[in-house]
Parts: C-alpha cells; sequence; structure tokens
C-alpha cells in the first residue's frame, strides 16, 4: 500500500446556515447508502416515475414534462435555456443578482438576441418594468429569478406570468431556492419553465436539478429548427428516458442521487407543503426578532425579504471574516459572505429545509452574540436568544 494513501474521509459535522447547501435530513443520508441498481433496472424505472409524481405536487403542476436533470441547480439553468432558445431568439432576463446574470450569460452563449433589465442587488422588478421590456423587444421567453439567494430578494411572479403570455411568450423562472420553502405554484401563476436545486429546501446533497415545462413550452421545444446545442441536456432525448412508454437510454442517471430526491421529497409531501411553508416563514420571524435584537438590519425590504435567505447588514466596525470563521470553528456553524456589491457589506443566513429549525435559530442567535461581544460590540450579547424566545413563546 502507497505511504501516501489519504486516510478515509472524515468530514466535520457542520450546522449549515448559509446559502446552500443545507442541512441533509438523515433520512435522506440514508437513501443515499442503498444498494445501487441499474438504470434501467425495473426498481429504478418506479423510482423515477415516483419522483416526477412527487416533483408534479411540490411544484404544484399537471405538467407530463416534470423530472430531475442530472447536474446541479446550473444545469437546470441551462436545460431550459438550450431547449427554450434558438440562435437569434428574443429574449428579456432580469438582473438584479448574481443568479440574475448567470442567467443572461447562459442565453448570450445560446445564442439568444437578449434585452436584459437591471435593478440594484436586493431590489425586485414591477409587473410594470416588466411590461414596458416585453412591449420593446417582444422576447420569446422572458428570464426571472424567483428567490435571488445572492441578495435575499424574492420576485412576485404571477402577474408578470399574465403579461408575458399577453404578449405571446414563455416565463422561465429560477426556483432553484424557493421551491419546498415558498409556493411555487407552476400552473396556477402560468410558469412555462422553471428549474430547481436539491440542495436548498428540499435538504438533500447538491446534484440533481428539478424542471418542469409547460404543455406551451413543450410545444415550443417541439417546433425547434435546429438541433439543441448541448447533446447531455437536450429534452427531446432525455425525455424518452422518463417517459414510462419508451424508457430509452440516453444517459446514465445518477441512481443513488434519486433514491436522496425521492427520500427528501417523501419528506417535504409528509410535512405538507402549506406546513413547511409556514415552518419557514415562522423561523424567519423568530431569526428576525433576534436580530433586530442584536442591532442588526435587513438589507432587503420587508415585502420583498426571502424566509429561507436572510441576507443582513453586517454592523458597522465588525470583521466580516472574522465573524464567519468563528461560527465555523468554534460552533461549527456555516453562514454565507455577500455576494457581488453585497461582498462585506451583507451575512446571508439560511434558514432552508431541514436547516429551518428553533434549534438552529437559537443556537446561531447564542453564538452571534459571543461573535459579536469578542469584538467588542455593546449590544449585549444574549438579547437575541432572547428576542427569539419571546417570538416562539407567544
Ligand atoms: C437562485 C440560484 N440559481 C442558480 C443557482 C445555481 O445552482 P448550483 O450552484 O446548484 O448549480 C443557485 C445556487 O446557489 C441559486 O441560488
Amino acid at each position: 500500500m502507497s505511504d501516501s494513501l489519504p486516510q478515509p474521509l472524515a468530514p466535520p459535522s457542520r450546522i449549515l446556515m448559509g446559502p446552500g447547501p443545507s442541512d441533509t435530513h438523515p433520512r435522506v443520508l440514508s437513501a443515499l447508502g442503498a444498494p445501487t441498481v441499474g438504470h434501467l433496472d425495473p426498481f429504478f424505472l418506479k423510482t423515477m416515475n415516483e419522483v416526477q409524481a412527487m416533483l408534479r405536487e411540490l411544484f404544484q403542476t399537471k405538467n407530463e414534462m416534470t423530472l430531475a436533470v442530472s447536474g446541479t441547480g446550473s444545469a437546470g439553468m441551462e436545460t431550459c435555456v438550450v431547449n427554450l432558445i434558438e440562435p437569434g431568439d428574443k429574449v428579456v432576463v432580469g438582473v438584479n443578482g448574481v443568479f440574475g446574470g448567470r442567467m443572461k450569460d447562459v442565453f448570450e452563449r445560446a445564442g439568444a438576441d437578449v434585452l436584459a433589465i437591471e435593478r440594484p442587488f436586493g431590489e425586485v422588478f414591477s409587473a410594470d418594468e416588466v411590461a414596458a421590456a416585453v412591449q420593446q423587444h417582444s422576447p420569446k421567453v422572458v428570464g426571472l429569478v424567483h428567490a435571488e439567494t445572492s441578495t435575499g430578494a424574492l420576485q412576485p411572479l404571477e402577474e408578470i406570468a399574465k403579461i408575458v403570455h399577453d404578449a405571446g411568450g414563455l416565463l422561465l423562472a429560477d426556483c432553484v431556492t424557493s421551491l419546498g420553502g415558498l409556493p411555487v405554484k407552476v400552473d396556477e401563476w402560468g410558469l412555462d419553465a422553471v428549474y430547481s436545486g436539491t440542495q436548498k429546501c428540499l435538504s438533500c446533497p447538491p446534484g440533481l436539478a428539478p424542471v418542469t415545462f409547460s404543455p406551451k413550452a413543450v410545444a415550443a421545444m417541439d417546433a425547434r429548427t435546429t438541433k439543441v446545442a448541448s447533446w447531455y441536456l437536450d429534452m427531446s432525448m432525455v425525455r424518452n428516458y422518463w417517459t414510462d412508454s419508451s424508457r430509452a437510454y440516453h444517459h446514465t442517471a445518477p441512481i443513488n442521487m434519486n433514491y436522496g430526491l425521492h427520500e427528501a421529497l417523501r419528506l417535504a409531501l409528509e410535512e405538507g407543503l402549506e406546513e413547511r411553508f409556514a415552518r419557514h416563514r415562522h423561523n424567519h420571524l423568530a431569526l428576525r426578532a433576534g436580530l433586530e435584537a442584536l442591532g442588526i438590519e435587513y438589507a432587503v425590504e420587508e415585502a420583498n425579504r426571502l424566509p429561507m435567505l436572510n441576507a443582513v447588514k453586517i454592523p458597522d466596525g465588525i470583521d466580516d471574516a472574522g465573524v464567519r470563521s468563528q461560527l465555523l470553528n468554534e460552533f461549527g456553524i456555516e453562514i454565507g459572505a455577500g455576494l457581488g456589491p453585497m461582498k462585506g457589506k451583507t451575512w446571508r443566513i439560511g434558514l432552508m429545509g431541514d436547516s429551518s429549525s428553533a434549534r438552529n435559530v437559537l443556537l446561531f442567535l447564542a453564538a452571534l452574540g459571543k461573535c459579536l461581544a469578542d469584538q467588542g460590540s455593546a449590544t449585549q450579547s444574549g438579547a437575541g436568544v432572547a428576542a427569539a424566545n419571546a417570538f416562539y413563546s407567544n
């Protein structure tokens, strides 16, 4: 045996309260370790059917084309873009954070004629702004981020979907961070293409990207005159593997990741969607009470705040990286740094999926109180915990 053989992995036990991944539920971890079967094994085909059926419930849709793309949330983004867009197609994309910017980049790489509308980080688009851009550009697709993880802002979509449809377009929504923590009502709101990820409010490790396409989006794909630029993500082939009547091999599905997602979806539906959304909101409000008592303000207007991603302003005189590394090293708690123009100015505190619990809120507030006190902050270190406890007791 080589002297340089690394030791077996022994990952530290963390409390994941950043922008994702969130804590993986123990039942999901066990599901991931179940025996691997072949990708065309009848057991796996049944698993795929069940994953699809549960995803439809989560997306609140009847869309036939609902499945888990092999890859992380960004693969879901690329899947939607490359399948809907042919070179020269017109697109309007909203850029009010890092992920809107990434969507713009992906549209451009697919050869779209892109009109980007912009808002400062932390703000959202009004229906009127989108309507004006739609009128100006007559896009085939409008792309927006429902839950901007980089800023903590929630983009309302329902009114915009109507505007886009009235102009004959399709609405593409990034629901990577919202799915499983906030309602994503695909059919009722009229979303045409939606992608998500497993590692946020579903509390499954990163590795699959749930997607769903409306019949109108599928018709647009079927009407293409050019080949989809990506072989791997070409839905005209992938869908045959995910359709019971054909089951044509396309690529070897990540079998065990699908087991994990299957259990994560079971957990979400077992809890109940409304109950799950209420839990995310309740813990967000408790955290808010605690943060406010520590003198910490949110970076996003109250009306647009995400419950699962709390972007807050770092108090004056406090060392951003110092607090984050103390939280990690002393308490095992991970939170996120600010991104883009919010770098060094904000912390991103995630309460996603299994990580959204009173235990985590109270532990985090206690730990943060200590970190702030260690840096000489004048606020009372226990004030956050006391305020959150008062909230929970009411
Ligand atoms: C809103 C949003 N979109 C897209 C992505 C990309 O997903 P992934 O990192 O899983 O590829 C993320 C990841 O954080 C995200 O938060």
